[in-house]
């Protein structure tokens, strides 16, 4: 198979990732955080070693405990915005049209409750939303903003540095959804005025499925929307509200967390900007090798600069469903088709009625002759019909 569905997760793994995994749940597969016997300790001491690395890999700034897992991103995206708006009842929230559903759906749910209202941001024919347009939109009652790191449509990196500072101005929390940028690119979230960054572990920090957190830097705070064991202070009746456990209750995965270890010492060791740099060479390669096929349509993709490696497109003639069939079926070729998940990037970009793009992204282990044979599917596909 050609992998070119690393935006939906990265495969394969670095074998370091797997072969971690197997050993640490063989050696150390007990509750951390629970008991006082040596594999628990040393178990405990992989957690709080992760949190430390992940804190470092964002520039957090402050308390590795403020790193807190869950799921995946839309668990922490749900556990972050819903914990706002029972902070700030009433709030006005500005977000944009790039956003998946994750970010989309919680929000959408709290403002049918009355909880909340919502602004949607549009973005420019480049896929980048506008700094000033975030500057109009902002009420007397704004008080929190949530925006992609990237686009999972376009692979557009959004402006979180000017984002941020203008919600700093306005006294604005603001959150990121890190889904698409954790370890594809180089994050300060100090520098980049980033309140809360929300990440998943199965994308480019090439961990496992099942596991991602956020990171909440001081001062913010969120409201607690789960409650239940932390495995200390058993006898005070409330969920403890000091962190971590302010945002985590019951078992957290531990397998995950190891998966998640060994993949941010792998991007590490590679340098998360050098992969970056080899997957937009094969980007670019990818892009000018469709984009002048007969019948080919291509959105957004206009710089590598601000760009992850992800292309949408679609042929003339064609519905995308059909076309991610044939790659499949005819070129072993695995893609993901439709709305992807964000349904608002599809009406920017005048898909959505349409049934969406085809989307190719690539990951760090794409070559150049996976890239090749995807431009040559994509010729004898359009020729078909072009
Ligand atoms: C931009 C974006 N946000 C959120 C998510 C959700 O990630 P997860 O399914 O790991 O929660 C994705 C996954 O594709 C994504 O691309």
């Amino acid at each position: 198979m050609i992998y070119l569905d690393n935006s939906a997760t990265s495969y394969p793994k670095p074998t370091e990732v797997y072969d971690f995994m197997d050993h640490f749940y063989r050696t150390h597969g007990v509750n951390p955080g629970r008991s006082g016997f040596d594999a628990a300790i040393e178990t405990g001491e992989l957690v709080s070693d992760t949190r430390k690395m992940l804190t470092q890999l964002f520039n957090g700034g402050g308390d590795p405990n403020r790193l807190t897992f869950s799921y995946n991103a839309t668990d922490s995206l749900n556990i972050i915005l819903q914990g706002l708006a029972y902070a700030n009842p009433g709030a006005h929230v500005i977000t944009t049209m790039l956003e998946h559903n994750s970010v989309l759906r919680p929000l959408y749910v709290m403002e049918q409750r009355g909880l909340i209202t919502v602004t949607y941001l549009p973005f420019d024919e480049r896929g980048y939303v506008n700094p000033d347009d975030f500057r109009k939109a902002i009420r007397p009652n704004t008080k929190f903003a949530v925006c992609t790191h990237c686009s999972n449509v376009i692979g557009t990196i959004q402006p979180l540095a000017d984002l941020g500072r203008i919600c700093h101005e306005h006294g604005i929390i603001f959150v990121v959804d890190g889904s698409q940028g954790a370890g594809a690119v180089d994050l300060d979230m100090q520098a980049q005025n980033i309140d809360v960054y929300c990440f998943t572990g199965h994308k480019c920090l090439m961990g496992p499925t099942g596991i991602g957190g956020s990171y909440v830097r001081e001062g913010i705070e969120i409201g607690q929307t789960r409650f239940g064991g932390t495995g200390v202070r058993s006898a005070v009746p409330g969920h403890l509200e000091e962190y971590p456990y302010r945002l985590e209750a019951g078992t957290i995965n531990l397998l995950g967390i190891a998966g998640l270890n060994a993949g941010v010492k792998w991007i590490t060791k590679e340098g998360i900007m050098n992969i970056h740099h080899r997957e937009m060479a094969l980007w670019e390669k990818l892009r000018d090798g469709i984009r002048d096929i007969k019948g080919v349509k291509i959105y957004c993709a206009t710089s590598t600069e601000n760009q992850n490696p992800v292309l949408s497109f679609n042929i003339n003639g064609w519905e995308a469903g059909d076309v991610g069939t044939m790659l499949d079926v005819d070129y072993d070729i695995a893609c993901r088709t439709g709305l992807q998940c964000a349904p608002k990037v599809h009406v920017g970009i005048g898909t959505i009625d349409i049934h969406g793009t085809v989307r190719l992204s690539i990951g760090a282990f794409t070559t150049e002759e996976d890239v090749n044979t995807a431009i040559e599917a994509v010729r004898d596909i359009a020729a078909m019909k072009n």
